[in-house]
Formats: C-alpha cells, structure tokens, sequence
C-alpha cells in the first residue's frame, strides 16, 4: 500500500498535475494512465493517483480516502471543504466570471428584479449576488453553461474563463469578476499531522517542480478561504 493517496482532478488540470508530480520526480507509467484504470501507482510505489471528477477531489480529502488532492481554486469554493490549501500550485489559471450579452452588462443588475442566472457554482453564485443586494434564481446545470443566456434560459452566468474563447465566438461579455483561480494542493487534516513528514516531502518537491515564482505558500493555511 502507497504511503499517500492523491486526488487528481480529471479534465483540464489532469496533465498539468501529473506533468507537475513528474517534474517533482513522481513518474506515473504512462499504460496506467492511458488505461481506464481510476487507481494508478508511481513507479516507486509511494504514491497512488486517484483520477476523480473535479468536484470530488475535496470530497475524497476531506474524508480521508485521499491525503492530498489537486483542484481548482473554483472547486475549492464552491466545496467549502474542511482541508488546508497549503500551496497555490501556479497552472490552471483562469478567473470565475459572471457573463451575459452585451445588453445584459449595459442595463447591469436591479435589485428589485431576480437574476436569472445559470451555473455550475451555485454557492458561489448565491453569495456573489447576496452580497450585491441582488435577488437571484439559481438555474443549476453541469456544462456549456454558456448556451443558456443564448437560448434564454437565463440573463447571466456564472462560469470560468480561461482563453474568453468560448464567451466570445457564443457573443457573450465578462460583466464582473468573482475570482482569478489557479490549481491547488490541498491536503486531509489528520493526514497533514500524521504523515508530517510524508506531506513535507511531497509539498517541498512540488515547489521545487513549480516554475520560478508561480507558487505561493498560502497565508494562514490552518484556515482555508476562498
Ligand atoms: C470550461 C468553462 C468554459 C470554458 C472556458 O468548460 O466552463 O465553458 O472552459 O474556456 P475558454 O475561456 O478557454 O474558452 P469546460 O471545457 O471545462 O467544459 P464544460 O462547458 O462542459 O464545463
């Protein structure tokens, strides 16, 4: 059994993360991750890679199936999850945007009339709005968040931009920013006191493996904000 557990988020941050981990000398067999396996090893068998869908990489660490994990500083969030964040990874940057049409950034919000806004984040989006004094009806749904206004299902969105890409070739504008969001580490609170020495290691080879100046440590990492 591997000495540490590791949630990666699958999707965008998966390559990222393991291009990371095999920069800090934790080499995962490429047939073990071009298979359909969700459990992979490192050559030296002291980690094991759990691939995960992004929102469940603080589920898992939290809980404890995982010491540590990778995601997205968006997830982290929107999780709320009781783990320390004890490294800005630096990769995966990107901001969490509220969009709409170019009509809908001009007339801006009312807060006698209910936003109408669809997202995968609706904590986020709840208290994005809350504290603006805006009333707002939540449209949760899982992916191309960006047909919605297109098709009037809602006047905005809450999503992440990373290119602007897929905003602009749908005609949609950034109308505020919420977050700017990169990949984080974020490791199980009785696993960062048990396995001290274990997490230690792990942490300084990740930022040796970081690019010059991308990786913070993060202030106050006993307590996680958002
Ligand atoms: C993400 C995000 C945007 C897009 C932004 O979607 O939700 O749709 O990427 O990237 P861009 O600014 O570079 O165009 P993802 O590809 O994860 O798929 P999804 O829409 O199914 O969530």
């Amino acid at each position: 059994m591997a000495d540490l557990t590791i949630a990666l988020a699958k999707g965008r941050l998966q390559n990222p993360a393991i291009e990371l981990f095999r920069r800090a000398g934790t080499i995962v067999p490429d047939e073990a991750l071009e298979s359909r396996r969700l459990l992979v090893e490192d050559e030296s068998g002291l980690y094991s890679f759990i691939l995960v869908k992004p929102g469940d990489v603080p589920v898992y660490v939290e809980y404890g199936v995982a010491d540590a994990g990778v995601c997205g500083r968006d997830v982290l969030m929107e999780s709320n999850a009781d783990v320390h964040e004890p490294l800005d990874l630096g990769f995966g940057g990107c901001q969490l945007v509220v969009a709409g049409k170019p009509e809908s950034a001009r007339l801006g919000y009312d807060p006698l009339v209910t936003a109408r806004v669809a997202t995968k984040y609706p904590r986020v989006t709840a208290d994005f709005f809350q504290r603006r004094g805006v009333p707002v009806e939540l449209i949760v749904i899982s992916g191309s968040v960006e047909l919605a206004p297109l098709l009037g299902l809602s006047d905005h969105i809450v999503d992440l931009v990373e290119t602007g890409r897929t905003l602009r070739e749908n005609g949609l504008v950034v109308i505020d920013r919420i977050a700017e969001c990169t990949a984080r580490l974020i490791v199980n609170r009785a696993s960062y006191h048990l396995k001290r020495a274990r997490i230690a290691e792990l942490m300084k080879a990740l930022k040796s493996a970081i690019p010059y100046g991308d990786h913070k440590l993060q202030a106050g990492s006993e307590e996680r904000g958002a």
